[in-house]
Order: C-alpha cells, then structure tokens, then sequence
C-alpha cells in the first residue's frame, strides 16, 4: 500500500537533502497526471486539495484517489491544504486524507498554537500527520489576482518556530521566508539566512508554500538549505491552461475535448518531471518507511 502520511513521505529528506513536490490535484485530469509522472520517474508525491473546496467537491473523489494511491507503486500522501478550522480538519479525517494542514497562520501566537494542538490530538492517533504555518506566507489559497507582494513583517521568527514546534507536537512546519502564494509582484528573493536560522532550532520538516513563480536557482537553494516539501499550484494551473489554450489554436480552433485533455496531461506531466529535478526528489524505499 503506497498510501502514506506527511511524516513518512518526509522522513528522509533532510538527511538526503531533497523535497517532495506538493502539488495541487483537486481534479481527476490533474490527480492522473501527477500520479503518473511520479509511477514512471519511482518518485515520492503529495497530492493536495485545498480546504475550501472540500464543501463543494463530491466526496466519492476522495473514495477514488484514495483507492487510486493504494494500488499506486509509489509512495503518495493525501494532504488537505490550509484547512482553516478545526471542523474542516475533522472533515478532511473523514474524508480519508492522509495529512491535514491547520492554517492558523493569521491568528495570535498562542492562539494558532491552541487550535494546531487540538488537530494534532484528533489526528495522532488516527496516523493522520499535522502541518502548520508559523510567520504568514501572503495571498491567499486560489486568488487570480495580478500579484501578491511579500510581507516581511509576517516573516517567521526562528525563537517562535522553535516554541510552536516544542508545544504543538506537529509533524511540518510552513515558515514565511520571502514567498507568496499565487503571481508575485515584482522579483521574489528569498531569505535563506533565516531558513538556516530556523533549520538550526527545529528538527522537523520544514515547508515552503508558494513555489510558483520561483526559479530553478530559487527551489535549489531552497532545498540546499534545508526545505523538506514544496507547495506549487498556481505555475501547474497556468501553464497546462497555457498549452491547451496554444494547442486549440494551432489547430485553428477545430481541437476536440479528448485531445485537449491528452495535452494537458502532458503539460502537466512535464512540469512535474521538472520539479522533481529540480527539488532534487529522491525514490522512497517503501519498506524503509514500514519500519519506522
Ligand atoms: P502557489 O500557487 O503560489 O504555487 O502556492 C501553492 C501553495 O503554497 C499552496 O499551499
């Protein structure tokens, strides 16, 4: 069974320095395409929904991709994304994900520590690993807006990162080091010297939300210094619309649905062959995480 939680799919890359992409999969053409780039390439993946679709979708979806990872040759997490309640989360433990990330990045200090605690007692004992955001990455889940600016004075601060993680209990850490979710306004610059800092005090993985818009030199320092799990969504979203929409041109508008599917999927596939290279991600060996 290839089904797996974040703590196991997390569970060697500090040590061999690479992340696993956490991409967004909340439809049937996109969950295919993820999973198959991951089964050709013997690759590790997290296939994620965001929490504020989880009213509006079909919960036999949930049914299908978790039937789907089990049968699947690699090891694949199911991870609910910024779920901003602690009812959201209960859902998310109902609907069979694997992983659930309590985002209550925009509370007070104690306050997020309060609601994180309370997921990771409900999700413990389940196997169900906990993900939470210390310092706030800007922009919001699923905006289409022009851009997002970086907000520094919601950067993390490493003593708060270390006391959050010391009092929650929580699997991974979300940290706010120079990304934002969705376009960025102007050029990104992330701030690695905090990255260390906050690698030094915690030994847990630690997350970057916000991958797209980021450079290749971007994602490799960010893995050289210590991120464990990449969030890229709104890059996949754009350039598989971005290939169909120039292959229904190219075919003077005469494509049919079937075909347009067939160039998503490969758009989509290359893209994540991409990540994987450069996130450095390495194969899992599935035994190895049943023992620990
Ligand atoms: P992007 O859409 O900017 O890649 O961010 C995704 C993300 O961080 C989801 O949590």
């Amino acid at each position: 069974m290839a089904l797996v939680n974040l703590k196991q799919i997390l569970m060697e890359t500090r040590d061999k320095r690479y992340a696993v992409p956490s991409v967004g999969a909340d439809n049937h053409v996109l969950f295919e395409a993820i999973l198959k780039e991951a089964e050709s390439e013997n690759k590790p993946v997290i296939l994620m929904i965001p929490g504020f679709l989880l009213k509006d979708m079909d919960p036999r979806f949930f049914e299908y991709a978790r039937l789907r990872i089990i049968q699947s040759s690699v090891p694949v997490c199911l991870h609910l994304d910024h779920a901003a309640s602690y009812e959201e989360c209960m859902n998310g433990i109902k609907y069979g994900f694997t992983s659930l990330m309590i985002d209550g990045s925009a509370l007070s200090f104690e306050e997020n520590v309060a609601l994180t605690k309370r997921v990771v007692e409900a999700a413990a004992p389940c196997g169900i690993s906990v993900e939470a955001e210390i310092g706030h990455v800007a922009g919001g889940e699923g905006n289409n807006n022009d851009g997002n600016e970086v907000d520094v004075n919601a950067f993390t601060d490493p003593d708060e990162a270390q006391r959050f993680v010391e009092e929650t209990g929580v699997d991974a850490l979300a940290i706010a080091f120079g990304t934002v979710h969705g376009i960025y306004k102007g050029e990104p610059k992330l701030k690695l010297e905090l990255l260390d800092e906050v690698r030094e005090r915690v030994d847990i993985p630690i997350v970057m939300h916000g991958g797209s818009g980021l450079s290749d030199e971007d994602f490799r320092n960010a893995v050289a210094h210590g991120i464990s799990k990449i969030n890229f969504c709104t890059g996949l979203f754009l350039s598989t619309t971005e290939a169909a929409r120039a292959a229904i041109a190219e075919h003077n508008n005469k494509m049919q649905l079937p075909a347009v599917l067939g160039v998503i999927e490969r758009a989509a596939r290359k893209e994540i062959s991409h990540l994987f290279d450069v996130y450095h991600t390495q194969p899992i060996d599935l035994g190895n995480i049943a023992h620990k």
